[in-house]
């Protein structure tokens, strides 16, 4: 593990049958950071969240989170260790308010949750939809609130899987400066996301993937000058 990751992972390798969707995929994630994943539909870059998150466990190799292996550990034990994730479509449950949404997220002995929620409300803007009902919020407040019910439990690094798509600008720019704010407080952050100027703008470094292996790693003004990762996107290399 190199000196200053909260995350290294060695050799990933999750197969679907046929497809092999992780090979052997080695990454690192300094503390403190914001890391870009991206790479074309299909690359793996969900799986990936899928088997660090524990929400899939038929993965092989090692992964370590804050000094310790996690690799075949249940979602709410990685969870519960400080290493939160969004989902690529909404989880928020449409039958509870917001401020509920945002309860249930908290730790459970969690006294102060409820302040915590309202706090966390009136810094997206979404004060005056506390007892709003999940179901009654646009798909762009569904998403900043499920990004809500993960701070509820202060992790230290969170896994965002595309957590702008389908946000109309204003939530998204509220979502993005929220992210940068979390970070100064020392969250780090892990992010898959198609919008390459937010990639540029937030992440110091990127990992590309592309059919389930890393093709490049750096910053984003050197990977995205990559012949390997033109390739990747464009299915040629730059004339
Ligand atoms: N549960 C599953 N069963 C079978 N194949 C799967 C499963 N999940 C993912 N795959 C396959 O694994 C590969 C990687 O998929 P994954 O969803 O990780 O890609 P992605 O990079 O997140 O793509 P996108 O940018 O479209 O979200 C694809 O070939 C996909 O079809
Ligand atoms: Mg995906």
């Amino acid at each position: 593990m190199a000196i200053g990751s909260i995350l290294s992972v060695r050799n990933l390798h999750r197969d679907f049958g046929g497809v092999q969707a992780l090979k052997g995929v080695d990454l690192e994630v300094a503390r403190g950071s914001i890391t870009g994943l991206i790479g074309p539909n299909g690359s793996g870059k969900t799986t990936f969240f899928q088997v660090v998150s524990g929400m899939d466990r038929q993965a092989t190799g090692e992964v370590i989170f804050d000094g310790a292996p996690i690799l075949g550990l249940k979602p709410y034990e990685i969870y519960h260790r400080g290493l939160a994730r969004t989902f690529q479509l909404s989880r928020v449950f449409p039958q509870l308010s917001v401020l509920e949404n945002l309860i249930v997220a908290a730790h459970r002995k969690d006294r102060g949750a409820r302040s915590r929620a309202l706090e966390l409300l009136a810094r997206v803007r979404l004060e005056d939809y506390a007892e709003v009902l999940g179901s009654d919020l646009s798909y762009g407040q569904q998403k900043l609130v499920e990004f809500l019910r993960v701070l509820m439990s202060e992790p230290s690094m969170i896994l965002l899987d595309e957590p702008a798509a389908g946000v109309n600008p204003t939530l998204r720019q509220t979502l993005w400066d929220m992210v940068r704010h979390l970070n100064g407080l020392g969250t780090t952050f892990v992010i898959i996301e198609h919008n390459m100027e937010v990639i540029a703008d937030l992440c110091r470094e990127v990992y590309v993937l592309s059919e389930g292996g890393i093709i490049a790693r750096g910053d984003f003004a050197a990977v995205r000058s990559d012949e390997r990762v033109l390739e990747a996107y464009f299915g040629r290399a730059r004339q």
